[in-house]
């Protein structure tokens, strides 16, 4: 998979709250285009955490964009990540995981973590390949996000993105998220 292009990442950066101190948690950056675009868009303000599992692209991102805070960890843990780092909600969640990857249950695991850690009304975002869309891991991906968010809006498809793409943009978790633990 080609690394996500400009449009995308600021398609994806365009979620964070553009006043204010917001805080955002960032994904999977892996080689780093959308936290270039979250920290152009947060100019300074307010923090931003990017949980990154392979440690070499994690100390490149870190090495590129100092204004965020890199961590290695799996977003799987996000509860305890933020709660090491005494964040309680977050007003921003952004992902470049590559979700076709991961088995349903981590799926499912991550986006409960997400979906907990979302201040009421704070957006979680991530990327879908068009080409991928009518697949069988893509419709249940899709379907997924429909049982953790009563909100989730597919955006316009960036075309100039190798493979084109479009993002989900998901808001208000479904109340039982909260209780699963
Ligand atoms: C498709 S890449 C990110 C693409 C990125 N936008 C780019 O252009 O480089 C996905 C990244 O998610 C990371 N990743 C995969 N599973 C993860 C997990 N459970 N927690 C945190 N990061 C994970 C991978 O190591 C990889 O760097």
């Amino acid at each position: 998979m080609a690394p996500t292009s400009a449009r995308l990442a600021e398609r994806l950066a365009g979620v964070v709250p553009g006043t204010g101190e917001p805080v955002v948690v960032e994904l999977g950056p892996g080689t780093g285009p959308t936290t270039a675009a979250v920290q152009h868009r947060l100019a300074g303000r307010g923090r931003h955490l990017a949980v990154e599992l392979d440690p070499v692209l994690a100390r490149h991102v870190a090495r590129e964009h100092p204004g965020a805070e890199v961590v290695v960890g799996d977003a799987a843990a996000l509860g305890d990540l933020l709660a090491e780092r005494d964040i309680p909600e977050v007003d921003a969640a952004v992902s470049g995981l590559p979700w076709s990857l991961i088995r349903p249950e981590t799926q499912r695991a991550i986006l409960d973590a997400v979906a907990r850690a979302l201040r009421p009304g704070a957006p979680f975002t991530t990327i879908a390949y068009l080409h991928a869309l009518p697949m069988d891991g893509a419709r249940r991906f899709r379907a997924l996000l429909d049982e953790v968010f009563d909100e989730v809006l597919t955006t316009r498809t960036v075309w100039r993105n190798l493979p084109p793409a479009v993002s989900y943009v998901c808001r208000r978790p479904c109340s039982r998220v909260g209780h699963d633990g």
